[in-house]
């Protein structure tokens, strides 16, 4: 098993050009790459910094598809805390996607076959190049909780108390995340080709040591990517002071 490669930075900000340069490097040597994305806070400076390289024309996404992890259930169409808006304010908004290659997980109607339209999707386009992941203070990757199999597929989930309380703060005051959101699964993520797993914060420490620092465990979702032969951890050094 080749183990991960971890580039730790000083600041989030050299974590972010990392990530960026390593987004501008699929495209560079593919530029029909298929992205797999993830949002959060984490992402937030990540997707600046892509945006400044398009804006310095150093990448273009005319050929591009993308895929996001997840999205959440119940909110209503264009609500401000739902991974289309935060996709669409923090990258699509900004690039030359084509807005009928950005994909995320369907929310609406029949969930469960939206789900298998969405794997039949992203194996249509030739599968992921480069899956783009944070971690969640319990491990969690895209929505995958702990307790979800390793080859678990897309499909509705319930989140954790936890994730809903980390997530309050994306949401107008007084509003809370809903209890159920669609996410791809672990198996999904592991057919990615290459994936660049991004931690900042000594919140995510915990996580992190556990995910890459012991055997693999369904208690840590993250855990499982120790059985995929390309990932790159990209962190802080607060996230990753516990992994020595
Ligand atoms: C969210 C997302 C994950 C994300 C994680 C960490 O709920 N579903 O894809 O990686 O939790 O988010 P943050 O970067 O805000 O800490």
């Amino acid at each position: 098993m080749t183990e991960a490669r971890f580039c730790i930075f000083d600041t989030a900000a050299e974590v972010a050009t990392a990530v960026a340069a390593s987004v501008a490097e699929t495209l560079a040597l593919k530029p029909s790459a298929v992205l797999g994305l993830a949002t959060g806070k984490t992402f937030i400076p990540i997707y600046a910094e892509v945006v400044a390289l398009y804006r310095r024309g150093g990448i273009s996404f005319a050929d591009a598809t993308s895929f996001n992890l997840d999205e959440y259930i119940g909110l209503p169409q264009g609500h401000i805390a739902s991974f289309r808006a935060y996709m669409d304010a923090q990258l699509f908004g900004h690039v030359d996607f084509s807005s009928d290659r950005t994909h995320l997980p369907g929310v609406t109607g029949d969930i469960e076959l939206a789900c298998e339209r969405y794997e039949q999707a992203i194996a249509n386009s030739g599968g992921i190049d480069l899956q783009l992941l944070g971690i969640g203070q319990n491990g969690h990757i895209g929505f995958n909780e702990p307790g979800s199999a390793f080859e678990s597929r897309t499909r509705r989930v319930a989140l954790t108390a936890s994730t809903i309380e980390a997530n309050t703060s994306d949401f107008p005051p007084g509003e809370s995340p809903p209890a159920e959101a669609v996410t791809m699964g672990i198996g999904t993520i592991l057919e990615a080709h290459k994936i660049a797993l991004v931690a900042v914060g000594a919140n995510k420490s915990d996580a992190l040591r556990t995910a890459f620092k012991e055997a693999p465990s369904v208690d840590n979702p993250a855990s499982a990517l120790q059985g995929h032969g390309s990932v790159t951890v990209y962190c802080d050094r607060d996230a990753a002071s516990k992994l020595v």
